[in-house]
């Protein structure tokens, strides 16, 4: 079986192209580098031992991605290609509307001339909103987002939903990604964030390394045990092999179904700070700051249906989410740039 993985030298989709040659598939993977090195590409050949196809395009780009179509024989597509920075597209959201919502509707475009009906999709626990309340279980309604980026989400998921009432041909994974952490546990491929981190996980570990010289922490004045945001932390890894089942459910059967991937566990600033300090030895300085606008309290998830469907859990811990982003950080202080 082959597998088209659209987005394939990022973060997620390089553990994920990892797994997908561990269990035996076949990979094409596509990538314009606009927030990816090619770098990566070397890495996940000498963690896995295997090659793959890799093309440079950009998933708008139609030409191109027919190009790909007529060379592969594609049995499904797991597509990550999007930008992904909330404040980002608060300040240029044309770019956050073409590239994540036209680009995948190119995307399904293309796959839909060439009979390929089979995609799982990366979406986002921000689908949820502010609505809602934690635990988020599948069948909430979707909220609002509070950003162009969480708007693409949604949008994006309506899309795949109509495309199915359209066509009962298609199979479709729509698969909420709570908070991913960690990087592989070689130490070879993990988050690269482009100048100064805004997520949690990748400022708290340049803080460890010097890069970075004091986290601010959003806000102690939430209805939480210390006060602190809570987030359902994910390990990459873990949500890497989620990818393999939901490859393998959409492979099998058509139909919608909407997965969350989380622990089902919510941990806050503070708890992740301290882990990691107590995991790594090392020290994290920290300040309490203002809240984050946008952020809401407490995020996690209810990861019950993916169980029972997908027979999947996480099976990593905080500890080793820490512990892996640490070794990442330390074999690779400047990411893919030296
Ligand atoms: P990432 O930026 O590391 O990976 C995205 C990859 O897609 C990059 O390699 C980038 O170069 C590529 N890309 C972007 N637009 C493209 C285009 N038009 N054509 C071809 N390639 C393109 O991000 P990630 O953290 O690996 O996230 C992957 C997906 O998961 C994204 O869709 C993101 O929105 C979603 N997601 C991420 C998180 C998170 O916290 N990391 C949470 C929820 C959902
Ligand atoms: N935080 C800090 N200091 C920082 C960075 C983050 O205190 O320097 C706090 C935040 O306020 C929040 C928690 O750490 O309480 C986690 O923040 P992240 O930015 O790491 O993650 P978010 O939950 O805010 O956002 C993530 C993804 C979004 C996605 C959202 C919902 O980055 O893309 O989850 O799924 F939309």
């Amino acid at each position: 079986m082959s597998i088209l993985v659209a987005g394939g030298a990022g973060y997620i989709g390089s553990h994920t192209s990892v797994e997908l040659l561990n269990a035996g598939y076949d990979l094409v993977i596509v990538d314009n580098y606009c927030n990816s090195s090619p770098l990566v590409l070397d890495r996940i050949k000498t963690i896995t031992g295997k090659d793959f196809k890799f093309y440079e395009c950009n998933i708008c780009n139609r030409e191109g991605m027919r190009k790909i179509f007529q060379q592969e024989k594609i049995d499904a597509v797991i597509h990550f290609a999007g930008l992904k920075a909330v404040g980002e597209s608060c300040v240029k959201p044309l770019e956050y509307y073409e590239n994540n919502v036209w680009g995948s509707v190119a995307l399904l475009e293309v796959m839909k001339e060439f009979g390929c009906k089979k995609i799982v999709f990366s979406s986002s626990a921000t689908v949820y909103g502010s609505e809602n309340k934690a635990p988020f279980v599948e069948t909430m309604p979707v909220g609002t987002a509070t950003n162009p980026y969480g708007t693409t989400k949604i949008y994006i998921e309506n899309i795949l939903q109509d495309l199915y009432k359209s066509d009962n041909e298609w199979s479709i994974s729509l698969l909420r990604y709570f908070n991913p952490i960690g990087a592989h546990p070689s130490g070879l491929i993990g988050e690269n964030p482009n100048g100064i981190p805004n997520n949690l996980m990748p400022y708290v570990s340049q803080v460890a390394v010097g890069k970075l010289a004091c986290l601010s922490v959003n806000g102690n004045d939430y209805p939480t045990p210390d006060g602190t945001g809570v987030r359902d932390y994910i390990h990459v890894v873990d949500l890497a092999l989620g990818h393999i089942k939901a490859v393998q459910r959409v492979l099998k059967k058509t139909g919608v179904d909407i997965y969350n991937l989380g622990t089902g566990k919510g941990y806050s600033v503070l708890e992740v700070v301290e882990t990691f300090k107590r995991v790594n030895g090392v020290d994290v300085p920290y300040k309490i700051a203002p809240r984050r606008p946008g952020d809401i309290a407490t995020c996690y998830a209810n990861a019950d249906k993916a169980y029972k469907e997908l027979g999947w859990k996480a099976e990593r811990n905080l500890e080793d989410m820490c512990r892996d982003t640490w070794n990442w950080q330390k074999k690779n202080p400047n990411g893919y740039e030296q």
